[in-house]
């Protein structure tokens, strides 16, 4: 028996390594391993070899068998890697697009923490539609017909529906007389929402803007309760440092009326801040929704938003909370 299985174990290594793709391997394996390879003849020549070298041949072929066969393995696992992914080309480690993360607007995030006190403070919250008739705008409030506030320079009138002039609101008070309207005294409110002027846009003024309504209505309801409910307001909103201050004014719906100021902190500094007006619901308010003022008193106040957000922030333009820009939005 001349077969030398170390010679034949060096020359099938060398084969393998030589098949550098999956086809070259396919054939290595046919050549070799397969169904009518090398490797079969060699084990069909186990029964010529002479009897006394058979055991020892045997165990050599069986070796060689075992060693190119994981040789082939090995191989084959090498080749696959370096052929590359099959299927999709995906790098699932590429970073992806990033997608924008949005926030609240500080106007919402404004309403919603002021809202959130009130709340605390018992007041729940009231609606009324941003389209109002003159009735509820005016009239109810104790706006005569031939005050100037009424004049169409001052207001978006928009036409005549049913007989009845509409407008945009100029202000929340109108969802005093839509809260009495709907619910009799005792009767805890706040409404928060947007109200349109003809106002030229400057820093300081747009046509539209918010404010916050409240309105309290009950048996024997003062002034000190008005007071102590905008300090409460102002410490659990600006701080425990935080004060108001109530000056003399006039407005058609109260009586008697004053201006808000509060005091809060801007850029570390406490300052006062004028914020908006109220006063003692006015006895023509009650009786124009069919409430008996001899025996139900109230409050109400209304506050500008944008005014106590733009201070707290340090905000120096009013447009820029409606112009969107992303960049500006971002910092709040
Ligand atoms: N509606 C007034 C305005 O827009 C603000 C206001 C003043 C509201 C006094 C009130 C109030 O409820 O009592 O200027």
């Amino acid at each position: 028996m001349a077969v030398d299985l170390d010679a034949t174990q060096t020359e099938a290594m060398a084969a393998l390594s030589a098949a550098t793709t999956p086809e070259g391997l396919d054939a290595w394996k046919g050549a070799w391993i397969g169904g009518s390879g090398r490797l079969k003849s060699l084990m069909a020549g186990l029964k010529d070899v002479p009897k006394d070298q058979k055991p020892a041949f045997g165990k050599r072929l069986n070796e060689l068998k075992a060693a190119i066969e994981s040789a082939y393995e090995a191989r084959r696992a090498e080749v696959d890697a370096s052929a590359g992914p099959r299927g999709p080309l995906v790098d699932v480690t590429e970073p992806g697009t990033p997608v924008a993360e949005g926030c609240r607007h500080v106007l919402s995030r404004t309403i919603d923490e002021i809202v959130d006190v009130f709340g605390r403070m018992g007041f729940t919250l009231a609606e009324g539609p941003e389209v109002e008739d003159e009735w509820h705008n005016f009239t109810a409030l104790n706006i005569p017909e031939s005050h100037p506030a009424r004049d169409a320079t001052d207001n978006f009138y928009m036409g005549e529906q049913g007989g009845v002039k509409r407008l945009l609101r100029t202000q929340t008070s109108t969802v005093q007389i839509r809260a009495m309207e709907r619910q009799k005294p005792p009767l805890k409110v706040v409404a928060t929402g947007r109200v349109y002027r003809p106002d030229t846009h400057d820093a300081t003024h747009y046509s539209m803007f918010h404010q916050i309504e409240g309105l309290y209505i009950d048996r024997g309801v003062s002034m000190a309760d008005l007071k102590t409910t905008l300090v409460q307001f102002a410490k659990a909103y600006f701080g425990a440092e935080a004060e108001v201050r109530m000056r003399p004014s006039f407005f058609p719906f109260t009586e008697p009326s004053a201006e808000v100021d509060m005091k809060m902190r801007i850029k570390g500094e406490w300052k006062w801040v004028e914020l908006g007006g109220c006063g003692m619901v006015d006895p023509n308010v009650l009786q124009a929704v069919g409430i008996d003022p001899e025996e139900w008193t109230g409050f109400a106040f209304g506050l500008g938003i944008e005014r106590i957000a733009m201070r707290r922030y340090g905000i120096g333009d009013i447009r820029w909370l409606f112009e969107n820009d992303a960049r500006f939005l971002r910092q709040f």
